[in-house]
């Protein structure tokens, strides 16, 4: 039921305030994050872990790549990221102290299943995360921490994404705790930023209207380009992976420091350009080098669409647009500046005539290798 929606996907952009309260309910416990289903491990063993594995596929993977850089600062463990179909077949290296977790909304997709069990086999302790309730994945794991996004059903993933980073960055925190490499009062400040998401988000839902038109302009777009650094580098080829699935346009997300080591070739008059532009203040370093490669591109003539923090002037003379996220730590950003993306896919989508929760050639979940 589309509950008054034109598409589930619109339904799904709107419930991820939803989505992500959801997901932190029952996890916090006054200042701190406690999830429960990781008693499975005792603290001693998530206090011996010496390396995480993430593995998954497609959206699930950027929320995996996203979740890398808090879990890595928060708990001080290495953290890699693997696509579950390149991961199982180059005979990696595994043990005892390795913790994979794998992330599936659909919990059936077949390259993730196979990658869970090879990793299992190999002796390392499996976490999921998963969004669908007693599906195979979690049933082979030796732990499960549910999203509870509840049913997603357009095949583009949207609420499932961000209720994904969400359940990630409790792993973190929960894992920052038993490892005791965080204070108690940095502890409390993610915290808060966790719990300010969901009001946040339901902010950024308000500019839907002007992405909607700024889609809609740009309906016979042959090409876009996204740019983002740090963790606006996986929300860049998120917003890319969206626009390819939904408007069948070819769109390519880059780490914005690479721009000048091959992608500023493809920048010509009138290219457009989406830009994750990091905080000035939470990014007091990147912000600036971000707005260098947003005037490089510019004065190549691209039209420059910014994703920008309220108040950061900085972007206004080099940016066509800007499209406006409320302050966040520089952690929590990509839970907001991925939805304009989303939206723009979708109006783009919507343009085109095309089937927004349906595209061609793809299905929900893939239980084929
Ligand atoms: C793809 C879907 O086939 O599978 C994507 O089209 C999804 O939307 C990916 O991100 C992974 O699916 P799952 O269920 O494992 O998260």
């Amino acid at each position: 039921d589309k509950g008054g929606w034109s598409s589930f996907m619109a339904k799904e952009v709107a419930e991820q305030p939803d989505a992500v309260a959801n997901t932190l309910r029952g996890r916090i416990v006054g200042d701190a994050v406690v999830v429960p289903e990781l008693a499975a491990f005792g603290d001693d063993v998530l206090a011996g872990i010496r390396r995480i594995v993430i593995i998954a596929c497609g959206t699930a993977a950027y929320a995996g790549m996203t979740a890398q850089y808090a879990i890595e600062k928060w708990a001080r463990v290495p953290v890699t990221v693997e696509l579950s179909h390149e991961f199982r077949y180059r005979d990696p290296v595994i043990s005892d102290d390795t913790l994979v977790i794998s992330i599936s909304q659909s919990g059936e997709t077949m390259d993730t299943l196979m990658a869970v069990k090879y990793a299992r086999e190999a002796g390392a302790r499996v976490i999921s995360v998963c969004n669908t309730q007693g599906a195979t994945i979690p049933r082979e794991s030796d732990a499960v921490v549910y999203t509870h996004a509840g049913p997603e059903v357009a095949v583009a993933s949207t609420k499932a994404f961000v209720a994904q980073i969400t359940a990630l960055y409790l792993f973190g925190l929960h894992l920052a705790r038993v490892r005791g490499t965080l204070s108690e009062a940095e502890q409390a400040e993610q915290v808060g930023e966790l719990t300010a998401i969901p009001a946040k988000i339901a902010t950024v839902l308000e500019s839907s209207a002007t992405i909607a038109q700024l889609a809609h302009w740009m309906a016979d777009t042959r090409a876009v380009l996204f740019l983002g650094r740090h963790v606006g580098f996986p929300i860049a080829m998120e917003g890319a992976l969206k626009l390819k699935e939904l408007a069948y346009i070819h769109a390519e997300g880059f780490a914005a420091g690479e721009l000048k080591h091959g992608p500023i070739a493809l920048i010509e008059p009138g290219q457009p350009v989406f830009v994750v532009v990091p905080s000035p203040r939470g990014s007091a370093t990147l912000h600036p080098k971000v707005v260098s490669n947003i005037q490089e591109i510019r004065a190549r003539g691209a039209r420059v669409i910014a994703i920008a923090e309220q108040g950061d002037v900085a972007v206004l003379p080099f940016a066509d647009e800007v499209v406006r996220i409320p302050l966040a730590g520089a952690l929590f950003e990509p839970l907001l500046a991925v939805v304009p993306l989303q939206i723009f896919a979708m109006e783009l989508s919507i343009a085109k005539g095309l089937d927004v929760d349906q595209p061609r050639n793809l299905a929900k979940s893939v239980t084929v290798e």
